[in-house]
Protein backbone atom coordinates (compact mmCIF):
# COMPACT_ATOMS: atom_id res chain seq x y z
CA UNK A 1 0.00 0.00 0.00
CA UNK A 2 1.54 3.28 -0.59
CA UNK A 3 0.15 6.46 1.27
CA UNK A 4 0.48 9.66 1.36
CA UNK A 5 0.53 11.12 5.15
CA UNK A 6 -1.23 14.81 6.12
CA UNK A 7 0.24 16.80 8.66
CA UNK A 8 0.10 20.25 10.02
CA UNK A 9 2.58 20.30 12.86
CA UNK A 10 4.90 18.60 14.47
CA UNK A 11 5.09 14.94 13.38
CA UNK A 12 5.00 12.43 15.78
CA UNK A 13 1.89 10.35 14.33
CA UNK A 14 4.19 10.20 11.24
CA UNK A 15 7.48 9.24 13.06
CA UNK A 16 5.05 6.23 14.92
CA UNK A 17 3.76 5.22 11.18
CA UNK A 18 7.33 5.09 10.02
CA UNK A 19 8.76 3.25 12.86
CA UNK A 20 6.75 0.41 13.43
CA UNK A 21 8.74 -2.74 12.17
CA UNK A 22 5.69 -4.26 11.16
CA UNK A 23 4.63 -1.75 8.59
CA UNK A 24 7.63 -1.65 7.04
CA UNK A 25 7.00 -4.51 5.12
CA UNK A 26 3.10 -3.72 4.18
CA UNK A 27 3.08 0.28 3.47
CA UNK A 28 5.88 2.57 2.23
CA UNK A 29 4.92 6.32 2.71
CA UNK A 30 5.73 7.85 -0.54
CA UNK A 31 4.27 11.44 0.50
CA UNK A 32 3.89 14.10 2.80
CA UNK A 33 1.83 16.57 2.28
CA UNK A 34 0.74 19.85 4.56
CA UNK A 35 -0.87 23.08 4.74
CA UNK A 36 2.16 24.65 5.91
CA UNK A 37 5.00 25.89 3.80
CA UNK A 38 7.00 24.33 6.34
CA UNK A 39 6.41 22.21 9.36
CA UNK A 40 8.77 19.77 12.32
CA UNK A 41 6.94 17.08 10.21
CA UNK A 42 8.21 18.29 6.77
CA UNK A 43 12.02 17.57 8.61
CA UNK A 44 10.97 13.96 9.72
CA UNK A 45 9.65 13.35 5.93
CA UNK A 46 13.45 14.73 4.59
CA UNK A 47 15.25 12.93 6.80
CA UNK A 48 13.30 9.71 5.27
CA UNK A 49 13.57 10.92 2.11
CA UNK A 50 10.22 11.23 1.75
CA UNK A 51 8.77 14.17 -1.19
CA UNK A 52 6.99 16.90 0.50
CA UNK A 53 3.87 18.87 -0.79
CA UNK A 54 2.71 22.16 0.44
CA UNK A 55 -0.89 22.88 -0.63
CA UNK A 56 -1.70 26.22 -1.46
CA UNK A 57 -1.29 29.42 -4.00
CA UNK A 58 2.17 30.92 -4.78
CA UNK A 59 5.78 29.42 -5.65
CA UNK A 60 6.69 25.64 -5.14
CA UNK A 61 2.96 24.84 -3.60
CA UNK A 62 0.57 22.36 -5.19
CA UNK A 63 -3.32 23.86 -5.30
CA UNK A 64 -5.68 22.24 -4.10
CA UNK A 65 -7.03 21.16 -7.40
CA UNK A 66 -3.98 19.63 -8.67
CA UNK A 67 -2.88 17.51 -5.41
CA UNK A 68 -5.09 14.34 -6.19
CA UNK A 69 -3.12 13.80 -9.92
CA UNK A 70 -0.06 14.68 -8.06
CA UNK A 71 -0.63 11.80 -5.30
CA UNK A 72 -2.12 10.15 -8.00
CA UNK A 73 1.21 9.67 -10.41
CA UNK A 74 2.99 8.59 -7.33
CA UNK A 75 0.55 5.53 -7.05
CA UNK A 76 -0.75 7.22 -3.77
CA UNK A 77 -4.18 4.97 -2.37
CA UNK A 78 -4.52 5.64 0.95
CA UNK A 79 -4.27 8.87 2.69
CA UNK A 80 -3.56 9.03 6.85
CA UNK A 81 -4.55 12.43 8.34
CA UNK A 82 -1.95 12.87 11.12
CA UNK A 83 -2.31 16.05 12.72
CA UNK A 84 -3.74 17.65 9.62
CA UNK A 85 -6.24 20.49 10.52
CA UNK A 86 -7.44 21.32 7.45
CA UNK A 87 -10.28 19.88 5.47
CA UNK A 88 -9.72 17.99 2.22
CA UNK A 89 -10.98 18.68 -1.06
CA UNK A 90 -13.77 17.63 -2.63
CA UNK A 91 -11.87 16.10 -5.24
CA UNK A 92 -9.50 14.34 -3.17
CA UNK A 93 -12.46 13.26 -1.17
CA UNK A 94 -14.15 11.63 -4.47
CA UNK A 95 -11.28 9.98 -5.50
CA UNK A 96 -10.10 8.64 -2.59
CA UNK A 97 -13.79 7.07 -1.06
CA UNK A 98 -13.11 4.90 1.96
CA UNK A 99 -9.24 5.46 1.67
CA UNK A 100 -8.84 9.05 4.29
CA UNK A 101 -8.72 8.18 7.58
CA UNK A 102 -7.84 10.57 10.48
CA UNK A 103 -6.70 10.70 14.04
CA UNK A 104 -8.61 12.41 16.60
CA UNK A 105 -7.66 12.87 20.00
CA UNK A 106 -10.74 12.31 22.20
CA UNK A 107 -13.65 10.10 21.94
CA UNK A 108 -15.57 11.02 19.55
CA UNK A 109 -18.28 12.06 18.90
CA UNK A 110 -17.93 13.76 21.53
CA UNK A 111 -14.98 17.06 21.91
CA UNK A 112 -15.14 17.24 17.53
CA UNK A 113 -15.89 19.86 15.74
CA UNK A 114 -14.34 22.69 14.15
CA UNK A 115 -11.80 24.28 16.03
CA UNK A 116 -11.77 20.84 17.86
CA UNK A 117 -7.35 20.27 17.33
CA UNK A 118 -4.65 19.63 19.63
CA UNK A 119 -4.79 21.63 22.76
CA UNK A 120 -8.06 23.05 22.47
CA UNK A 121 -9.26 19.28 22.16
CA UNK A 122 -7.87 18.24 25.51
CA UNK A 123 -8.52 21.72 27.08
CA UNK A 124 -12.06 20.98 26.50
CA UNK A 125 -11.97 17.44 27.96
CA UNK A 126 -10.61 18.64 30.79
CA UNK A 127 -13.16 20.86 31.45
CA UNK A 128 -15.52 18.80 30.95
CA UNK A 129 -14.67 16.79 33.94
CA UNK A 130 -14.50 13.46 31.84
CA UNK A 131 -12.52 10.39 33.75
CA UNK A 132 -11.83 9.01 30.57
CA UNK A 133 -10.31 10.71 27.15
CA UNK A 134 -8.78 8.37 24.38
CA UNK A 135 -7.70 8.60 20.49
CA UNK A 136 -10.38 8.11 17.78
CA UNK A 137 -9.44 6.88 14.21
CA UNK A 138 -12.61 7.82 11.80
CA UNK A 139 -12.60 7.77 7.82
CA UNK A 140 -12.75 11.29 6.49
CA UNK A 141 -15.51 13.42 4.93
CA UNK A 142 -16.48 17.04 4.10
CA UNK A 143 -17.05 18.23 7.89
CA UNK A 144 -14.70 17.79 10.37
CA UNK A 145 -14.75 14.43 12.86
CA UNK A 146 -18.13 13.13 11.36
CA UNK A 147 -17.07 10.26 9.11
CA UNK A 148 -17.41 6.48 10.66
CA UNK A 149 -15.58 5.16 13.27
CA UNK A 150 -13.42 3.00 12.73
CA UNK A 151 -10.95 2.22 16.09
CA UNK A 152 -11.26 4.02 19.45
CA UNK A 153 -9.04 3.04 22.26
CA UNK A 154 -9.29 4.59 25.83
CA UNK A 155 -7.12 6.42 28.63
CA UNK A 156 -8.03 6.73 32.43
CA UNK A 157 -7.90 10.11 33.03
CA UNK A 158 -9.38 10.33 36.88
CA UNK A 159 -6.38 11.46 38.10
CA UNK A 160 -4.79 14.12 35.75
CA UNK A 161 -4.20 17.44 37.29
CA UNK A 162 -4.09 19.56 33.83
CA UNK A 163 -5.16 19.48 30.23
CA UNK A 164 -0.88 19.08 28.98
CA UNK A 165 -1.12 15.56 30.90
CA UNK A 166 -4.13 14.48 29.48
CA UNK A 167 -2.55 15.26 25.91
CA UNK A 168 0.78 13.12 26.71
CA UNK A 169 -1.83 10.26 28.01
CA UNK A 170 -3.91 10.52 25.02
CA UNK A 171 -0.35 10.58 22.25
CA UNK A 172 0.60 7.64 23.88
CA UNK A 173 -2.38 5.41 22.40
CA UNK A 174 -2.12 7.57 19.41
CA UNK A 175 0.93 6.65 18.39
CA UNK A 176 -0.64 2.89 19.21
CA UNK A 177 -4.15 2.92 17.50
CA UNK A 178 -2.78 4.45 14.21
CA UNK A 179 -0.11 2.29 13.16
CA UNK A 180 -2.18 -0.46 14.09
CA UNK A 181 -5.46 0.43 12.10
CA UNK A 182 -3.36 1.31 8.68
CA UNK A 183 -1.72 -2.47 9.20
CA UNK A 184 -5.31 -3.76 9.36
CA UNK A 185 -6.08 -1.63 5.84
CA UNK A 186 -2.63 -2.58 4.23
CA UNK A 187 -3.60 -6.28 5.56
CA UNK A 188 -7.66 -5.54 3.77
CA UNK A 189 -8.94 -6.31 7.73
CA UNK A 190 -11.58 -3.61 7.71
CA UNK A 191 -14.60 -4.05 5.98
CA UNK A 192 -17.79 -1.78 6.35
CA UNK A 193 -20.90 -3.74 7.71
CA UNK A 194 -24.62 -2.36 7.91
CA UNK A 195 -23.29 0.83 8.67
CA UNK A 196 -20.12 -0.22 11.17
CA UNK A 197 -16.77 -0.47 10.50
CA UNK A 198 -15.39 -3.76 11.52
CA UNK A 199 -11.91 -4.88 12.08
CA UNK A 200 -11.16 -8.42 11.13
CA UNK A 201 -8.64 -10.52 13.42
C1 LIG B 1 -2.33 14.77 17.38
O1 LIG B 1 -2.63 14.74 18.75
C2 LIG B 1 -3.58 14.55 16.55
O2 LIG B 1 -4.48 13.65 17.13
C3 LIG B 1 -4.16 15.94 16.54
O3 LIG B 1 -3.06 16.77 16.34
C4 LIG B 1 -1.91 16.18 16.95
C5 LIG B 1 -0.79 16.15 15.96
O4 LIG B 1 0.37 15.69 16.57
N1 LIG B 1 -5.16 16.08 15.52
C6 LIG B 1 -6.24 16.80 15.68
O5 LIG B 1 -6.46 17.45 16.71
C7 LIG B 1 -7.21 16.78 14.52
N2 LIG B 1 -8.50 17.25 14.92
P1 LIG B 1 1.58 15.18 15.71
O6 LIG B 1 1.85 16.24 14.63
O7 LIG B 1 2.71 15.08 16.69
O8 LIG B 1 1.21 13.84 15.11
Amino acid sequence: MKIAVFVSGRGSNLNALLNLPDLKKLVSIVAVVSDKIDCKAFDIAKEYRIETFSIGEGEGRVSKYEITSVLKNLDVNFIVLAGYLKLIPDELLKNFENRIINIHPALLPSFGGKGMYGMNVHKAVFNSSAKVSGASVHFVDNTYDTGKIIAQKCVDISDVKSAEEIAERVLTIEHQILPEVVKAFAENRVKIESNRVVILK
